[in-house]
């Protein structure tokens, strides 16, 4: 719901639980008042701060050098007086760096509006309303779209910016965020997701500090080391109580995501491109529009906001027809074989797994040109008939014909300088002429942004799966971007490379998805570095991590579920000890984990220990049994081993509320420990529920009856297992 006071000048974006409140003041700027639990119909421009400090202490607008670095603004710009991080900040054709926004005109739409060339949200006239509010700088020529999509039935407003050139003159655009948030610090904390290679997304929270922090990526992708994600939260916030700001961008790209707490403990958040190695001419006429932010505002804590994050992207994120649908259960030939592989090999693999109830063969690295190690062959895509003797064709037909779907990887954006693609065009590599490329994995990045390497790799892909029936795609980037250069670019061009090399990586997706509308596009990045939103409008899911140990995994998982849906983690069963850690686990617990994720296995079945072999198609089982519960379901974190140092658990629960499957990880045991008992909030209290072991032998264990109340309260007993890594599964069912 979006509503215009004209008296006062006022804009009103309601949410079901949330009011955000935006006033143009009587000079013209567009500003903040308040953002937070729903309020009433009242004015609250008396919410922000109306004197003048600084070093006068004079009264209100009197210099506007004074009164632009305390007002709170809904895009800050650089260069007139508001010093604290800007949103938007411009250099005119003579080198003057300055914009100043001034409100001209607004519209409020109904149903939200595609993004050209971007991911964006989806939703008709039912579900969410848009309004643009336009500025301009006359003096430069700019027209400033403000754009917030504001939904009705769930707790998000998503923000973008549409800068135009109106002017008679080009201006360079050195920073263009899609987001900035000025809220009074209230003894915040903030949370944030931190990591490297197999150990992505691990939440740390600290209290908001003076001046700036935040977390930022510069790697040409998302990256495994920060996300673009910021949750300002009450310091005694916790998963069900205190209020919760998230914030997460839509985007593939270098990011930068900060919290800058200043002088009057006002705190302004902004998100959006990184603006380092940024510039973007816009010439007379010409449009350039940011990424999507996406703002979810909590007043119940970290778990409602995880389930308005997952909602959201769930159900105006997601396009793929795969969304709502079971995913074929996969079993990957990576960890199986790595490069050592061939046709007999991979049949052996599948005819095996399909005896258990697994549905598709997905054949990974090294099917292709010479690559037999990761030295050679990325950009030559014409399959290796040493390996797959008999060619492509008969290898899928064969997989068919047990009754399985294939699928298979690639890394489309790469050039090995080991192959005959290389060898031809040394210039399609990114590169800055005159200087030796940094390699990475013994390989470098095509230049997508030029038009025929765009085609290449798009044919390079599309040949390939016009050739047999493939039914699935992993989409890997195994290294990040350095040396950037592009013959395709001129000098003052060459700023907007990165955000141009995104631009094409989401046109070589949509292409592929245009052509091949049926196929399973899961996205990857040396496991989970491409692992965000703006993936999610391609790829229903991504894989969440080269790290399938269980244990690595409950925070990895834990992490990426605070933002992302079940749904989309790519989640398998590997063997022991684990290829990234070393760690042993009972094979239970590893199908327990992945079970709250795509669920596949990601090992050779062939050699697999029997009693291992043999609990197979029961996670098959329960996989089938339960795969719509945790897709669909309403996400709940209940403990976190990494605060507690002793066990993980969580729940998916059934819109409805009708039944739940509680996910129960003991990490370490402890000898004559207390009694564990776990508190499941979100049934509905006055339900009488049975409480069983869907995966335990039931004639040992009494099932439990209990009210949803007692449930969430007193909470339901967990055994203590022998031994560390024990999983359990628990599922809680209205009677
Ligand atoms: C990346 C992926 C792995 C595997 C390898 C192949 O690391 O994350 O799953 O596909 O590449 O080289």
């Amino acid at each position: 719901m979006i509503s215009f006071d004209s008296k006062k000048n006022s804009f009103r974006l309601d949410t079901p639980n949330s009011t955000y409140s935006i006033f143009i003041n009587e000079r013209g700027y567009i500003g903040h008042a308040y953002y937070g639990s729903k309020i009433g119909e009242d004015d609250v421009s008396y919410l922000t701060r109306n004197m003048e400090y600084g070093f006068s202490g004079n009264k209100i607008f009197r210099e506007k050098g004074m009164f632009l670095d305390f007002f709170p603004q809904e895009l800050p710009t650089e260069g007139l007086g508001d010093y604290r991080e800007s949103a938007l900040a411009v250099c005119d054709s003579e080198g003057h760096n300055a914009i100043e926004l001034k409100y001209k005109s607004h519209k409020i739409i109904a149903g939200a509006k595609e993004l050209p060339g971007l991911p964006a949200v989806f939703g008709g006239a039912e579900d969410c309303s848009v309004l643009e509010l336009t500025a301009t700088d006359d003096i430069l020529g700019a027209e400033v779209t403000l754009i917030y999509t504001v939904f009705d039935k769930i707790d998000a407003i998503v923000r973008s910016v549409r800068i135009k050139n109106n002017g008679t003159k080009p201006f360079y655009i050195k920073k263009a965020l899609s987001l900035a948030l000025d809220i009074d610090n209230d003894n915040f904390d903030m949370i944030t997701l931190h990591g490297s290679w197999a150990r992505e997304r691990h939440m740390e929270r600290h209290a908001v500090h003076m001046g700036k922090q935040g977390v930022v990526s510069m790697r040409g992708e998302t990256s495994h080391q920060e996300h673009p994600f910021i949750a300002l939260l009450d310091h005694n916030a916790d998963w069900d109580s205190g209020r919760v700001y998230g914030i997460n961008f839509i985007y593939s790209g270098n990011f930068v995501a900060d919290v800058q707490r200043n002088q009057f403990d006002n705190i302004r958040a902004v998100m959006g491109i990184n603006p380092e190695g940024f510039t973007w001419k816009l010439e007379n006429g010409e449009v350039f529009d940011t990424p999507q932010a996406v703002l979810v505002y909590s007043d119940s804590g970290l778990n409602a906001m995880s389930r308005t994050f997952h909602d959201l992207y769930r159900e105006h994120l997601i396009r793929s027809p795969y969304k709502k649908a079971d995913r074929p259960i996969l079993i990957n030939n990576w960890e199986a074989t790595y490069f050592n592989f061939d046709t007999d090999k991979l049949i052996d693999i599948a005819r095996e797994a399909s005896k258990d109830g697994i549905e598709m063969l997905v054949m990974d690295d090294g099917w292709f040109g010479h690559r037999s190690f990761d030295d050679s062959s990325l950009g030559d895509w014409t399959v290796n008939e040493d390996k797959i003797k008999g060619g492509l064709k008969h290898l899928v037909d064969e997989v068919n014909k047990l009754g399985m779907k294939f699928g298979i990887w690639f890394e489309p954006e790469m050039i090995s300088p080991d192959s005959d693609l290389y060898r031809a065009h040394p210039d399609w590599a990114i590169q800055i002429p005159g200087r030796e490329p940094g390699m990475s994995r013994q390989q470098l990045v095509l230049d997508i942004t030029r038009k025929e390497v765009e085609d290449y790799t798009y044919e390079s892909v599309a040949k390939i799966l016009r050739s047999a029936n493939i039914e699935y795609v992993k989409w890997d980037m195994n290294r990040q971007l350095t040396d950037i250069g592009s013959v395709a670019l001129p000098a003052d061009r060459i700023g907007e490379f990165y955000h141009r090399y995104v631009l094409a990586v989401y046109r070589l997706q949509e292409r592929l998805l245009t052509e091949f509308p049926k196929l399973l596009l899961e996205n990857c990045s040396g496991g989970g570095a491409r692992f965000d939103p703006g993936m999610f409008f391609y790829s229903p899911q991504i894989w969440c991590s080269d790290d399938t140990d269980a244990i690595e995994r409950l925070s990895i998982q834990e992490g990426t579920a605070l933002i992302y849906p079940l749904s989309t983690m790519g989640a398998h069963v590997s063997v022991c000890p684990n290829h990234a850690c070393g760690r042993v686990t009972p094979f239970k617990t590893r199908g327990y984990v992945a079970l709250s994720g795509t669920f596949g296995y990601e090992l050779d079945i062939t050699k697999l220990p029997l009693e291992e072999r043999a609990m197979i198609p029961g996670q098959v089982a329960l996989y089938k049994k339960f795969s719509s519960l945790v897709r669909n379901g309403d996400y709940s974190r209940i403990a976190s081993y990494s605060e507690n140092n002793e066990y993980d658990c969580w729940a998916s629960i059934a819109k409805d509320k009708s039944k739940a499957l509680v996910t129960f990880v003991q990490v370490m045991n402890h000898p004559n420990y207390k009694t564990r008992f776990i508190k499941i909030t979100g049934l509905k209290p006055d339900a009488r529920y049975k409480v069983t072991w869907p995966d335990e032998d039931l004639s040992k264990l009494q099932p439990v009856e209990l009210t949803g109340l007692t449930i969430a309260k007193a909470g339901i007993p967990v055994r203590r297992d022998w031994g560390d890594f024990q999983g359990q599964l628990i599922y809680i069912e209205e009677k």
